[in-house]
């Protein structure tokens, strides 16, 4: 197999993260589109991102909003039709964007024609496909495995007299990785994807792939006792360690398989979103010696936990782990309450999210921005009468799902469906408008200098023309109550980086060992900090970065 050139392009760049039910209807539907997002890319070419992950857009019954894939290598018609998605490519291309796409290979939609095909007997030719096991003698499950979205991850099938495995609903059966065949199939499909023209992939729970062969059950973590901020009280899931379920050995050779492949095709890159006991271990892992994912990200970033000391904590412990690893940083998916809120709370200042966007730009890896990051916007509160989410119908009220953070995007300050809709369409978005991002919307923020957007816009462009962020090494200064510091260093450039990450003005030093601080970068569009000396004053919220001597 060949090896293709690969420009890196990806290797500190920024992605940009389009949910498409949420981003622009085209046609009246309520629900976004391809070409809805095809009129939209200058959005994103203008705010300077490298390129743009798609979710899942494919053939689905979108119990879970297209994380239930019923064929990898067809567009669902609510989202419109191959040459839509051709279009869209070719539009980014011209705007210098990539277009990663998002594929669920850990699991199809129980109407994938391979698991009708699966369930219907034992002794069919893709009787293996999935992953089946008997009844205990007791009627019970094979093992203590659960379900994320709630209760054991085992569903009885009448047809097979069987369980089978699903990791989320049960209407999405697991795959069997183990299976020469089902790997010889996805990889028929990422390569089908390769040759349409994408320039990679976002991977779902990538570390989900395979599941322990003897089908051990997972030892106790633990009652939520509060003591561990990962043990949520809400989701016994949190309550095991998860040993056998996920993560499995096999499933690195497995990815090499995978980088094989993708390493054919010019450019190409992937990201794998993690879920693990360890997710910092897992990323280094899976993207260390450059044989397998090129990108993890996991979910350090993304949870409750904030602020100066845990953030400290988060990055010690990835240099400790990281090797040749490459990181990707996320403060918000589609998955996550948006930052705005969980940093800020009901009132998010906007010195937060400007602080939180230059930290997020300036750490060593690559960053992920969510559409609606770059508007500052805070998450939407969604009656229960109006969820979508299977997850938080399930886990309401002390969990609320994910709607909060899917709600349409905000373009326009005075249309009433904030410009998401078709023009003229009467059709009420799937979900309703958030009228909190009314003010907020993109064509408010576009030119008003100091606005969020406008400050996002400054940093990608500044970060560009400051190789140490986009290669150089990150090396921590000392923890600090409410400031965050490192130093990035490539070729002889170090570059202080600053944060201080609390609502009150602070003194701070940088420590002696980091030499003297130079010339401020002005550049970047974010301030908030006075030198003298090796003595800085910040702000609330302020921001520092300046050359070191
Ligand atoms: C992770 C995705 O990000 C999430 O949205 C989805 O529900 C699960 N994987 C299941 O595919």
């Amino acid at each position: 197999m060949t090896k293709a050139s690969n420009s890196g392009w990806w290797r500190g760049g920024v992605i940009y993260q389009i949910y498409p039910r949420s981003f622009q209807d085209s046609n009246g539907d309520g629900i976004g589109d391809l070409p809805g997002i095809t009129r939209r890319l200058d959005h994103i070419a203008a705010l300077g991102a490298d390129g743009i992950w798609l979710s899942p857009f494919f053939k689905s019954p979108m119990k879970d909003f297209g994380y239930d894939i019923s064929d990898y290598c067809d567009v669902d018609p609510m989202f419109g039709t191959l040459s839509d998605f051709k279009a869209l490519v070719m539009r980014a291309h011209a705007l210098g964007l990539k277009v990663m796409i998002d594929q669920v290979y850990s699991h199809t939609s129980d109407q994938h024609p391979w698991f009708k095909e699966s369930r219907a007997s034992r002794d069919n030719a893709k009787a293996d496909w999935y992953v089946w096991a008997d009844a205990r003698d007791d009627g019970n499950p094979p093992n203590n495995w659960l379900s994320i979205f709630g209760g054991s991850a085992w569903q009885w099938d009448t047809r097979r007299r069987q369980y089978f495995l699903h990791n989320f609903l049960t209407s999405q059966p697991d795959l069997n990785f183990h299976n020469p065949e089902v790997q010889q199939a996805v990889l028929d499909s990422v390569k089908f994807w390769l040759d349409f023209g994408v320039d990679g992939y976002r991977l779902d729970v990538v570390n989900f792939y395979f599941h322990d062969r003897q089908l051990r059950s997972n030892p106790g973590r633990g009652m939520p006792d509060g003591s561990d901020p990962a043990v949520s009280p809400v989701n016994p899931y949190a309550w095991q360690w998860h040993h056998f379920d996920k993560s499995q050995p096999e499933n690195l050779v497995f990815l090499q398989r995978l980088r094989a492949l993708v390493d054919q095709y010019p450019d190409t890159t992937m990201v794998g979103e993690i879920g693990d006991d360890d997710g910092l271990a897992r990323v280094a892992e899976y993207t260390g010696g450059g044989d397998k994912l090129h990108m993890a990200y996991c979910f350090d970033l993304l949870g409750e936990p904030h602020g100066a000391t845990y953030l400290h904590g988060v990055f010690t412990r990835f240099n400790q782990v990281v090797g040749s690893g490459w990181p990707c940083w996320a403060i918000t998916n589609h998955d996550i309450p948006r930052v705005a809120t969980r940093w800020g709370g009901a009132h998010p200042p906007a010195g937060l999210l400007k602080a939180a966007a230059a930290l997020q730009l300036s750490l060593r890896g690559t960053a992920c921005l969510y559409q609606g990051d770059e508007l500052g916007l805070p998450e939407a509160e969604i009656a229960f009468e109006d969820l979508q989410d299977p997850y938080g119908i399930a886990m309401w009220p002390d969990y609320k799902g994910r709607d909060g953070c899917r709600t349409p995007m905000a373009w326009e300050s005075a249309a009433p469906d904030l410009g998401f809709g078709a023009a003229g369409s009467t059709t009420a978005p799937w979900l309703p408008v958030a009228e909190p991002h009314r003010a907020l919307a993109a064509d408010r923020q576009r030119g008003q200098s100091g606005s969020v957007y406008e400050t996002y816009r400054a940093l990608l462009a500044w970060r560009r023309g400051v190789p140490a962020l986009i290669h150089g090494d990150m090396t921590l200064l000392s923890a600090h109550p409410q400031v965050l510091a490192f130093v990035r260093e490539h070729a002889g450039e170090r570059v202080l980086c600053a944060f201080n990450l609390s609502d009150a003005a602070v003194n701070w030093r940088a420590d002696a060992a980091a030499g003297p601080i130079g010339a401020v970068l002005a550049d970047s569009g974010v301030r908030g900090a006075a030198v003298q000396g090796d003595a800085v004053a910040f702000e609330p919220w302020g921001v520092l970065f300046a050359r070191l001597g």
